[in-house]
């Protein structure tokens, strides 16, 4: 008692020293990720390149209509002017004698002046003599056109306004797109979510147990949300390269579904038509089945995030091929951060994977962390900012979204707070996300949560306990020294989950892949937890040291996914490169 008392002092005096050290250090983090990326997967390279990357509003386009060139805007010709979503356009022109490196073609709104060359959603640099080139559509649910601007005087002027093409549209505005899954409260529940550009009629689930059977029908319920409803900055605004009309998002809860059992299913309305028929097999009941989940953090787009691409591709191929049974994302999620198209690119990636097992979000700080507007937080945290202690480098990442198109687009069970804490069951597996972007202190309510639900668990039911958060508890990379939330983590929620003997600590942030021996207290111990940092799907790869900690068994900076089989007594965790999809790390527990 007495050595648990001092050693508990002891503790208490290092934090607050800690927390004293911490607030003379200015943390002035500067934006890590900035949006080079565009929503029609263009890749934009940041630095050394010519202008629209951060588009060169200053120079300007001619102020006359006819272009310098040949007096006549041409037409870009288009391969097709209705397109479903994730289909390629061809288009092509005629080119110019000389073009400048920074002539671009760019997709617009068609409401948008052709005097504001910038305001694209998404943009390709011409080469010299290029004719020719592929954009693969999403549906933004307004027209839209292509066109060509090129740099007037030898390169050096205003843009004008070379070509364009005429307008483009989805062949459905209603087309159900952005299917995704998740589980709901019970074993018997599936969310079936997906997204359309009308609220006019009731959304329809059709399932049943084969794909010429779909004799059950549910309904379901549909929302949105505008400019206003996010807290502050680039999401409160109207623009391309801001906040656009989102569409409506539908989304009908299955119920009384079987466990195990696969079921085939279309969503949509005969008015505004239906999706392809995707199938999902529902969660095992029984603890002696084994499950297959896939796990990763810190996606983003491809093929701008090279990484994201092989990542959605891997786990496509394991989905389609393989009984994956759910996916669990643990924060920074699209990268969107107030820029509207950026979500539309996003669950349009996805849905490959997500049409087919549940999609499982917990949040991270390019969702959540603002600094105003903290009444339009729909996790309820106190204060403009939320959590934003002085040891905390909590910064602007979310754009001003402060997770709202988090929770208007994703589902998860409602045992929690929203997205922002929950648990559930997967077989033999009680799964916790945690929130390292709100109050995770002895006094707040998440602590009190989750010490709740840990203490609920049945570990006859369910012998194993997985908890998900975002930022890690444990990384060796020493670009962080002064990471002062990684040790309150491990101050506050550590000895919380030793207690209770969760098994697997599962963190992002960081863009790599770490795993820990089993541990507590910065030491290998033989009933100790092992984390697992999995920030490395896709958005940039990180590129520094280590310390060379003693409990750090594997790391590596590669782009790749992680899956955890477990039964009853046994769990082997797997990680892989999504290069050649080499397995590279695993580990094996057993009870
Ligand atoms: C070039 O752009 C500037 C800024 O938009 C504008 O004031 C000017 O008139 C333009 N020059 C010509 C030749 O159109
Ligand atoms: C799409 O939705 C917007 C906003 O509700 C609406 O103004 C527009 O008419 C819709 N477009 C079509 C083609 O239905
Ligand atoms: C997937 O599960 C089904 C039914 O549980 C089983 O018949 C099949 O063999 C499994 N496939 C693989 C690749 O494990
Ligand atoms: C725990 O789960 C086991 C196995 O499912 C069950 O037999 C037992 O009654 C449960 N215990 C409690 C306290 O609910
Ligand atoms: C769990 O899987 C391991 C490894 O495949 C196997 O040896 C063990 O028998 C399985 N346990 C149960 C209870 O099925
Ligand atoms: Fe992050």
């Amino acid at each position: 008692m007495m050595v648990a008392a001092c050693d508990n002092m002891f503790r208490y005096q290092v934090v607050y020293v800690l927390i004293l050290i911490s607030s003379f250090i200015i943390v002035g983090q500067a934006e890590k990720h900035l949006n080079a990326n565009g929503p029609f997967g263009k890749r934009h390279k940041f630095n050394n390149e010519p202008s629209p990357y951060a588009c060169d509003r200053g120079a300007g386009v001619s102020s006359s209509i006819f272009p310098r060139r040949n007096k006549v805007v041409q037409t870009i010709q288009v391969s097709k002017t209705a397109y479903m979503s994730s289909e390629q356009i061809q288009i092509t022109w005629t080119p110019i004698l000389a073009s400048c490196k920074d002539d671009f073609i760019g997709i617009y709104y068609i409401e948008i002046p052709l005097t504001t060359a910038c305001d694209y959603f998404d943009f390709e640099f011409v080469q010299n003599k290029q004719s020719s080139m592929s954009w693969q559509m999403i549906n933004l649910r307004r027209p839209l056109e292509f066109r060509y601007y090129s740099r007037d005087n030898t390169c050096s002027g205003n843009y004008s306004l070379i070509a364009k093409s005429p307008t483009i549209q989805p062949l459905n505005y209603n087309e159900p797109t952005q299917i995704h899954l998740a589980y709901g409260d019970r074993i018997d529940q599936m969310f079936v979510s997906y997204l359309t550009n009308s609220s006019q009629y009731i959304p329809q689930c059709q399932y049943g147990l084969t794909s010429s059977s779909l004799n059950f029908r549910q309904s379901g319920t549909t929302t949105t949300y505008t400019a206003s409803d996010m807290c502050e900055g680039k999401a409160n605004t109207w623009g391309p390269q801001a906040f656009i009309d989102t569409g409506y998002m539908h989304t009908i809860l299955l119920e009384d579904l079987r466990s195990s059992t696969t079921y085939f299913y279309r969503i949509g309305t005969d008015e505004h038509g239906w999706s392809s028929i995707y199938s999902f097999t529902n969660r095992p009941a029984d603890k002696n089945e084994a499950v297959n989940l896939i796990t990763y953090g810190d996606m983003g787009l491809s093929p701008v995030e090279p990484g994201a691409k092989s990542t959605i591709d891997r786990v496509t191929t394991r989905v389609t091929s393989m009984n994956i049974t759910c996916l669990l994302h643990i924060g920074d999620i699209s990268y969107a951060r107030g820029v509207g198209a950026l979500w539309d690119a996003f669950m349009t990636q996805i849905q490959p994977i997500s049409a087919r097992i549940p999609y499982m979000v917990g949040i991270g700080n390019h969702e959540y962390d603002h600094v105003m507007g903290g009444d339009k937080d729909p996790s309820g945290a106190p204060g403009p900012g939320g959590f934003r202690p002085d040891w905390g480098n909590y910064g602007y990442d979310s754009g001003g979204e402060c997770a709202v198109p988090m929770v208007r687009r994703f589902h998860s069970p409602s045992n929690g707070n929203s997205l922002f804490w929950y648990s559930f069951d997967v077989g033999p597996i009680h799964i916790i996300y945690y929130s390292t972007e709100h109050d995770f202190r002895y006094t707040s309510s998440q602590y009190k949560w989750l010490e709740q639900d840990l203490r609920s668990v049945n570990r006859s039911r369910t012998p194993w306990i997985i908890v998900g958060s975002h930022r890690p508890m444990y990384a060796s990379e020493t670009d962080e020294p002064y990471d002062f939330i990684k040790i309150m983590l491990q101050f506050y929620l550590e000895p919380l989950f030793y207690r209770y003997h969760v098994d697997v600590n599962l963190f992002a942030h960081k863009h790599s892949y770490e795993r820990t021996c089993p541990m507590y207290k910065q030491k290998c111990v033989s009933d100790g937890i092992t984390h697992v940092l999995i920030g490395m799907a896709g958005q940039d790869i990180d590129s520094g040291e280590y310390s060379g900690a003693e409990w750090s068994i594997y790391h590596d900076q590669e782009y790749g996914y992680s899956q955890l089989w477990a039964n009853r007594t046994y769990l082997h965790f797997t990680y892989y490169h999504n290069d050649n999809d080499a397995l590279v790390d695993q580990f094996v527990l057993q009870k």
